[in-house]
């Protein structure tokens, strides 16, 4: 694991989206992992910005999203497909065709994610896989277990993560008690890994993944045996490390 510390918020997404750039310039098909929450929203801009300019090309990139919420159509504001096409795809050059996020609408969550791990293997998994990482640990939707997940599942998200998600939500009793999340072995066939972190609520989750046990009771601790995993965090985020 790769620790690279910023200053802030706004260093932090650059040198992402930077990362980010770097592998669209090398591999112009890369499949892209991608994370919603409110993290990546600087990445996402920077990366816009860059398109627009013409310095970053999308057209021929794939993009697979770590997880959706359960029962939320893909038209629903507070859905992450709405998300992913206000704050990204929306601003690049991507084909939206190209885009994927697992099928929230479909309610019968085996069908949902069998199709959705098809898909991401036939693609051969994420040349990059861009992380997030809530409070708690968690990696997509990858709650603290007794056990790493596999492939995508069904998930009924921890208090703590539906208490986090509210303040994106108008009352906390709207925001989805299920989602469907890519699996902890999906996430670590990608081949390579980038987590960004922000302020201090992370700073524990950050520790515990950077130099705690492996144990699925953080699911991100997992990512110490990632042979390509890069942590971009800022000094809040970093303050216990
Ligand atoms: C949600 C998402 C995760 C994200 C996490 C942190 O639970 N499913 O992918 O990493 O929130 O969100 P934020 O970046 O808003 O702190």
């Amino acid at each position: 694991m790769r620790i690279i510390r910023t200053i802030d918020y706004r260093d932090m997404s650059r040198k992402a989206a930077n990362i980010i750039s770097a592998q669209v310039i090398l591999k112009p098909d890369s499949v892209l992992g991608l994370a919603t929450g409110t993290t990546p929203l600087g990445t996402y801009g920077q990366l816009a910005a860059w398109c627009a300019k013409g310095d970053c090309d999308f057209s021929k990139v794939h993009t697979y999203n770590l997880d959706e919420y359960r029962g939320l159509t893909h038209e629903d504001p507070q859905s992450y497909h709405y998300f992913m096409r206000k704050n990204f795809f929306d601003k690049i050059n991507i084909d939206i065709a190209n885009t994927h996020v697992p099928d929230g609408s479909n309610p019968n969550a085996d069908e949902a994610c069998a199709e959705y791990d098809r898909m991401v293997e036939e693609a051969g998994y994420p040349d990059l896989q861009l992380l997030g990482i809530g409070r708690n640990g968690h990696i997509g939707f990858n709650e603290p277990d007794d056990v790493f997940s596999k492939g995508t599942h069904c998930v009924t998200l921890t208090p703590s993560t539906i208490e986090a998600n509210s303040r994106l939500f108008e009352r906390e009793e709207d925001v989805p008690r299920q989602a469907y999340t890519m699996g902890v072995q999906t996430i670590m066939r990608a081949r390579s890994i980038l987590v960004i972190a922000n302020g201090e609520a992370k700073a524990q989750a950050v520790y515990d993944m950077c130099f705690g046990p492996v144990t699925p009771k953080v699911p991100a601790s997992i990512l110490q045996l990632h042979t390509n995993c890069v942590v971009v965090a800022d000094e809040e985020a970093l303050s216990l490390c």
